[in-house]
């Protein structure tokens, strides 16, 4: 908080970034990232010296994003020809790259291996003869299991339990590895896993390391990301210690030791290192009190997505003022766009910047343009300095894309 009562964002004022920069706008403390991203790469080396964390770029692909990953020496892994571009446009060492995908394209895999990435993520056996037909050389891959472990989170961010899309189930990864023994440009380097995302509890990832340590030893085993994060009051995620903690126990007691062990988490190293900054344009008390603001799911789709619950407050006016149970409404043609429900904001008037936080991990991700939305920028703040990572879309930058009006 300055002197004068508004909220600083690493050393600088909400109020002068909105002033600067307009709302909607994404605004990030650059040293959080760098923090999370040191305490879990340290955290995890401390523990089991021969590992790699991989930061999962699809909660926040921002080629200023992923410089920051390479620089904080976590490797990154990309779930798209997309992402695998943003990451070499930042220079991320080839070797340090990992490509996921449960339907990969010739191209994607076509650049995967020009490139050298360090692993393909095998999803299926159509990845296995893509890459027998595209590669010129062994490409390193790792095979992704389904462990049967569904942890207790949003349907859609369920990855883990014996229905998901995602990856091979075990009972038919003998058959698997057997196919790839025949292939002459796949080399199997290990076992991959995810169970999904937003994972409040430890227990969920003991029985996934626990559920693989049956399958084989393998030099390498990645055990996917999905630790969960504080977004509000009433939650309480395991911290990153814990989270640590338990996962190398239980890889200790179940994989090889002298394994590569591999984390990739996203949401935990980004969410809370954001904030989205709006505008209340209307204030409207009808049949309940609606605060509606300037942006909404075209820039923060997750809350239609996961039902996600975010807190959220008045910037210029953090403890003065009498608060007010509102909700907290977005601009889009959904009754669904609801930022928050049932909120307490002060004496919330038009004109008043509101903060929602923790909106650092796929909100910019899965911004979009409802309603002729303009994707909004993107801010780092650090030491009282902001500059733009990614600069707000502009109309031109959508129309450059449609048909020309008729003639
Ligand atoms: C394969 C894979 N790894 C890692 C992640 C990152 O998960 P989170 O952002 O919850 O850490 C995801 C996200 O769903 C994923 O699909």
């Amino acid at each position: 908080m300055s002197e004068d009562d508004v909220l600083l964002i690493g050393g600088c004022s909400v109020e002068d970034l909105a002033s600067t920069y307009g709302t909607p706008l994404y605004v990030y403390d650059e040293a959080g990232l760098r923090a999370q991203a040191r305490a879990l790469s340290d955290g995890l080396r401390a523990r089991w010296p021969n590992s790699e964390v991989l930061f999962a770029s699809k909660s926040f692909p921002a080629v200023a994003m992923y410089r920051l990953a390479a620089e904080e020496g976590l490797s990154v892994d990309v779930a798209g020809l997309g992402e695998l571009q943003f990451a070499l446009a930042a220079r991320v060492p080839a070797d340090r790259l990992y490509l996921h995908g449960n339907a990969k394209s010739d191209d994607e895999i076509r650049l995967a291996v020009e490139t050298h990435i360090a692993a393909i993520i095998v999803d299926n056996t159509d990845d296995l003869h893509r890459i027998e037909r595209l590669a010129a050389e062994p490409q390193n891959v790792l095979l992704r299991v389904i462990p049967g472990v569904a942890p207790d989170v949003h349907a859609s961010q369920s990855t883990g339990g014996q229905d998901s899309k995602f990856g091979v189930p075990l009972d038919q990864l003998d058959d698997v590895v057997r196919l790839i023994a025949r292939l002459e440009h796949v080399t199997l380097i290990g076992i991959h896993l995810h169970i999904g995302s937003q994972v409040l509890e430890t227990e969920p990832f003991v029985r996934a390391v626990e559920a693989i340590g049956r399958v084989g030893e393998y030099p390498v085993y990645n055990i996917g990301g999905g630790l969960g994060v504080q977004y509000t009051f009433d939650e309480d995620p395991p911290s990153v210690e814990a989270y640590l903690d338990a996962v190398v126990a239980a890889a200790a007691r179940v994989l090889p030791a002298g394994a590569k062990l591999l984390i990739e988490p996203g949401r935990s190293i980004v969410a809370r290192a954001g904030v989205t900054l709006y505008r209340v344009n209307t204030v409207k008390r009808s049949g309940k009190s609606f605060v509606a603001v300037d942006g909404g799911m075209a820039d923060n789709m997750d809350i239609a997505l996961t039902g996600q619950r975010y807190e959220a407050l008045i910037a210029n006016r953090v403890d003065g003022g009498l608060p007010e149970t509102v909700d907290l409404v977005g601009r889009q043609c959904e009754s669904g766009d609801r930022l928050r429900a049932d909120i307490a904001l002060n004496q919330p008037v038009v004109g008043d910047l509101v903060v929602m936080t923790t909106t650092g991990a796929y909100a910019y991700t899965m911004a979009n343009n409802y309603n002729g939305a303009l994707r909004p920028a993107v801010v780092f703040c650090a030491d009282g300095k902001s500059r733009v990572v990614v600069a707000r879309e502009s109309i031109d930058d959508l129309l450059r894309l449609q048909e020309p009006a008729a003639l």
